[in-house]
């Protein structure tokens, strides 16, 4: 029955997505069709990959990130996009060291999750997904923007964690949904109450193990110009707050055709010839 329900859906939607390209992450507009709009998804450097558990190389001189300003107090914007929750970051916040040759200056941060916790991240690690991943997007600081960073391919740094599902609230989490029902429709924004970028990270934060590899952004137009950082140890969250998440829509408020985001990843793209990295010397379990 919910199949036969999710077909015809579809079809309705192909008459709409004739008209003009709405890309997003189901039946017609979903990401087997975004090469046909966006050359650069096709591309052989794409993102988000499965990182390997062979052929990861260690390299000594990666280091750690070093984050700066991430634990200024401040007020940002928090949209809802159609596609994804988003806090755009004002003020100045870093991240250098990691193999990065020069600043990369925070931009925004996102999530990407799924409709029940099985999956929902958009890379894996080593074959296993997460419940969820947030982007934390940095872009170079001799561009004079992100617009202007994403024509270049070392233009963004972007930093990657993955959720696991614990048993209790992450009360650093509860304080930025509390925003939630402010932003359910797609076009909806608002501000954030104070809030410091360190505790949306995991904990501890120091000297956090990492991957590392060059590829793209994982929407459309898929700009092959991403430095990604996929960190090890995870950010614990509730069922309960990830249901939260689950609860935005995709639509405005003014339409009549309701969907909500979720599953709203891109399945893992070939490695191609890309090498993987990481900083640290053991083998994850
Ligand atoms: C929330 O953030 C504070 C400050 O960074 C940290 O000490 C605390 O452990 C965090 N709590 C959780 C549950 O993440
Ligand atoms: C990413 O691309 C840059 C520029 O081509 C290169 O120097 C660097 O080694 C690449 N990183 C990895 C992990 O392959
Ligand atoms: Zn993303």
């Amino acid at each position: 029955m919910e199949s036969t329900l999710f077909f015809i859906f579809c079809i309705l939607r192909i008459s709409l997505a004739a008209e003009s390209f709405h890309w997003g992450y189901h039946c017609v507009s979903g990401p087997s069709y975004w090469a046909q709009h966006f050359k650069d998804c096709a591309g052989n450097n794409q993102s988000p990959v499965d990182i390997p558990k062979e052929e990861v190389e260690y390299a000594e001189d990666l280091g750690f990130i070093e984050f700066y300003g991430y634990d200024d107090v401040r007020v940002n914007k928090i949209k809802n996009n159609g596609h994804t929750l988003q806090v755009d970051v004002t003020g100045d916040s870093y991240i250098l060291g990691g193999g990065l040759e020069i600043l990369y200056k925070v931009s925004q941060l996102h999530f990407h999750w799924g409709v029940t916790s099985d999956s929902g991240s958009e890379h894996t690690i080593h074959g296993k997904a997460y419940p969820m991943e947030m982007h934390i997007v940095h872009y170079k600081e001799k561009y004079d923007s992100i617009i202007d960073a994403i024509e270049h391919s070392d233009g963004l740094a972007v930093l990657s964690f993955m959720f696991e599902v614990g048993p209790l609230d992450n009360y650093n989490y509860s304080k930025f949904l509390g925003k939630l029902s402010d932003v359910i429709y797609s076009g909806e924004s608002t501000h954030t109450s104070p809030m410091r970028l360190a505790d949306m990270l995991p904990i501890p934060r120091r000297n956090l193990q990492y991957f590392r590899y060059n590829g793209s952004l994982t929407t459309p137009p898929c700009n092959e110009v991403a430095i990604w950082t996929v960190f090890t140890r995870p950010i614990y969250i509730s069922e309960l707050q990830l249901q939260q998440f689950r609860k935005l829509y995709a639509n405005e408020k003014s339409s009549n055709n309701y969907e909500r985001i979720i599953d709203n990843f891109r399945p893992v793209q070939p490695l191609n010839k890309r090498r993987v990295l990481k900083n640290f010397q053991f083998q994850l379990p």
